[in-house]
């Protein structure tokens, strides 16, 4: 037997027991080592088996690092077979995150016992992938084709008590999960339960437009991604033979496999986690404690800043100008708040806990408390070094004191204290509530503990922090320039804001780049351009339109009108003839001559835009490594997982490819807006891909 996998009779069951730290994965000795612990308990004198894991959680998947290499035996789907053909009854005892391959010998075990505190799920289709050992197949038998299809296309875990009122658990525990477990096989041996193999059950019969209904819903949910359909042809073939179902399962788990967006999607998950990661920064560092934050600025992202703390647990004040902003700012969390429950986000009593949590003040004496201050305010240096220079004289020692600032330079605001070293950038992303992405700004003088606490803080608020230098617009908003550059000289050049939005939305973003600086709001650009010296503001035609949009009161979204018009209340918006009429005037006063511009084209220049960009931070050292850049724009951006991220992408593409279509985009457009990063020319000389994706983290 394995180290990893223990085996020992107590009372009369025999216990097998995985310890394979931190989160217990199937690697090949952990799946060998159940088999040999299976096989031997069949003839040994224990009269059941129970399944449980040491530490914070009983099996959470597959090896991940294991896919794409040489698949070693035992096989996942045979080892789960074999688990259910026991000639004795097995129970597995769950806790923790009991996820994809984890469930799925879970539910190959007889009964299952979960602790009420577990969640259990598939999230195998954010990697791109079905569950590939039974779970497509054992879950329509228990739970039902509908329950299946919900559960594994939306990839997101429930609670043990959903899983049980689904048929997927048997019985929940309060308390000590271990000796429940014991009690519960010792009470099965001895009422002489049956022993119940999944895969002799029948599935319930459905309607077959069901699986249509699920297919077309998937196609707008999650559109350009295959897993999720091949999900759904999985399931539907839960209605074959057992053994043929499997069969079908696994071909298609090995289609998925094969397919280049689950290894875009690994790519992530592993660049995600590397990301939390400080290079140099010893993983021993103290934090501080955070348990109340502080918030000033209740416009668009002070609002939503404060409803992510309020949403984990953490109090937090908000502190406006005045009264009438105040209200305004708590109108619109209440909105959103109201929002979620109409979404099935929150239920009432959640929102209402939630929303009770953020308290409002025009008062900065409010803040004497907080252990975290996050300046949101307007995007001026002056009113930042002024509210920096209050929060100072406001707040206790060792609090930190964070800005949200979009391009501002932080050391420069954190002049304007007493205490640099406790001050960085905490740069959320539009709506706050919602996205995940949290660029963690280190300033020159930023204390190492100061970044240690935010980078565990940002975890704890179910945010995905990424480490950046403090250099202009940082990792995204400086690689946005470039993209939101093309798109604009796009439009100039004879695009509408439609054409090059369904061009990007056709790669696969979430959102086009005039939508988005719609939601995001003109003016927050304008004000950062308007910060600026002329000279340093870059290509005129690169922002005159959004200039004159600007200038009309089209401030996006929240003034009802932007690059679209918006109905009220709507959030999609619509074609305005007057936005076009805006770009052709610009046209002419900058001399720029309309064409018809191929959707390829404009997706070329905006995508590759970013991979040339992204390269240069790098090289810079603004981002700590490749990996980082694609986490900032999948996170941050709208970038299709799927692919990846930008640099994940240019590395498939060839960067030799990427240096080629810049250089001809130079000769077109001119050196000044597509200047090679030297990272490119050197990844595209030496051909290598392995020199950017190597795992670099100390
Ligand atoms: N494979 C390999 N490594 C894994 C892993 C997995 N399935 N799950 C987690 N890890 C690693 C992480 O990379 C991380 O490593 P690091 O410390 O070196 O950075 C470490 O375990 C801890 O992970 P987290 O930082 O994510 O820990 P959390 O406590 O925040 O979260 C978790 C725990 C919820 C289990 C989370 O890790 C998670 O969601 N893991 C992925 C689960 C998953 O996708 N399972 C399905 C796999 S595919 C499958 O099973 C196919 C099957 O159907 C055949
Ligand atoms: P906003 O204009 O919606 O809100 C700013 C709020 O700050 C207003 O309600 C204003 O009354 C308040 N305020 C101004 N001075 C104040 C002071 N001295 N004390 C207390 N409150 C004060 O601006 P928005 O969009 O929320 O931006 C805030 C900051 O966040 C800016 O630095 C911006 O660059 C940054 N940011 C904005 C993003 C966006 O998409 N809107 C995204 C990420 C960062």
């Amino acid at each position: 037997m394995s180290q990893t996998v223990t085996y020992a009779v107590e009372h009369g069951i025999g216990v097998i027991t995985i310890d394979n730290p931190p989160v217990n994965v199937l690697s090949t000795a952990v799946r060998r080592g159940i088999r040999d612990a299976v096989r031997s308990a069949q003839d040994d004198a224990s009269e059941a088996i129970l399944l449980r894991c040491a530490g914070r959680t009983f099996i959470a998947g597959a090896d991940i690092s294991e896919f794409g290499k040489p698949l070693e035996e035992p096989w996942l789907p045979g080892l789960c077979n074999e688990i259910e053909a026991s000639r004795k009854l097995v129970v597995a005892a769950v806790h923790g995150t009991t996820l994809g391959g984890g469930f799925e010998v879970a539910l190959s075990c007889h009964y299952r016992i979960a602790q009420a505190s577990s969640r259990v799920g598939f999230p195998e289709v954010n990697l791109g992938l079905l569950p590939g050992a039974g779970g497509t197949q054992r879950v329509p038998r228990l739970a039902g084709v509908p329950a299946a299809l919900d559960l594994i296309t939306a990839g997101k875990p429930i609670a043990a008590s959903e899983a049980a009122s689904l048929g997927l658990v048997d019985r929940i525990v309060e308390t000590d999960l271990d000796a429940a477990a014991l009690a519960y096989a010792c009470e099965l041996v001895d009422s002489n339960a049956p022993i119940r193999r999944t895969g002799e059950l029948d599935v319930a019969a459905v309607d077959p437009d069901v699986y249509t209904r699920v297919r077309a819903e998937l196609e707008r949910r999650a559109r350009g991604q295959t897993a999720p359909q091949r999900i759904v042809t999985a399931i539907e073939s839960a209605t074959l033979e057992f053994a043929d179902g499997l069969a079908r399962e696994r071909e298609l788990f090995m289609e998925c496999l094969g397919d280049p967006q689950s290894a875009a999607l690994r790519h992530l998950f592993f660049a995600e986690r590397k990301a939390a990661k400080i290079r140099g920064l010893p993983p021993a560092t103290i934090r501080r404690e955070i348990r109340q934050v502080g918030v000033v600025g209740a416009g668009t992202m002070g609002g939503g800043i404060a409803m992510s703390f309020a949403n984990a647990g953490v109090p937090v004040t908000l502190v406006e100008v005045d009264d009438e902003a105040l209200q305004r700012g708590l109108a619109v969390v209440d909105r959103n708040y109201a929002g979620s429950v109409a979404r099935g986000k929150l239920d009432e009593p959640g929102a209402a806990e939630c929303r009770a949590r953020i308290t409002g003040t025009t008062d900065y004496g409010g803040l004497a408390d907080a252990d975290l201050v996050i300046e949101a305010v307007f995007e001026d240096p002056g009113v930042k070094r002024d509210v920096f220079a209050r929060l100072d004289a406001a707040c206790k020692p060792g609090a930190i004191l964070a800005t949200n600032t979009s391009y501002q330079d932080v050391d420069a605001i954190a002049a304007a204290t007493s205490r640099p070293g406790d001050v960085l950038g905490l740069h959320f992303f539009s709506p706050a509530h919602i996205m995940k992405l949290l660029e963690v700004v280190r300033a020159t003088k930023t204390a190492d503990d100061v970044l240690a606490t935010c980078m565990a803080l940002a975890k704890r608020i179910g945010k995905v922090p990424v480490l950046a230098g403090n250099a202009y617009g940082f990792i995204g908003n400086r690689m946005l320039r470039g993209y939101m550059r093309e798109a604009q000289l796009c439009l100039l050049e004879g695009a509408t804001p439609e054409d090059v939005d369904a061009a990007l939305a056709g790669f696969g973003f979430a959102m086009g780049p005039f939508a988005v600086a719609d939601l995001a709001g003109l003016d927050v650009a304008w004000r950062a351009r308007q910060a600026l010296p002329e000279s340093e503001r870059g290509d005129p035609r690169a922002y005159r339109v959004a200039d004159a949009l600007v200038e009309m009161g089209r401030l996006g979204q929240k003034s009802g009108a932007g690059f679209y018009v918006y109905d009220p209340g709507a959030r999609k918006g619509r074609k305005d003839p007057a936005v076009l009429e805006v770009v052709e005037r610009c046209a002419r006063e900058l001399g720029v001559e309309r064409r018809p511009i191929p959707g390829g084209e404009i997706v070329d220049r905006l995508v590759l835009a970013l991979v040339n960009e992204g390269l240069s931070i790098v090289g810079d050292g603004i981002a700590q490594r490749p990996d980082d850049v694609d986490v900032v724009y999948v996170h941050g951006y709208g970038f299709p997982a799927w692919r990846g991220g930008p640099l994940y992408f240019g590395d498939h593409l060839g960067f030799e490819r990427v240096l080629e279509r810049v250089g001809e985009f130079r000769a077109r457009y001119g050196a000044d807006n597509w200047r090679p990063a030297p990272l490119l020319e050197k990844f595209a000389d030496s051909g290598s891909t392995n020199e950017l994706f190597t795992d670099d983290t100390a």
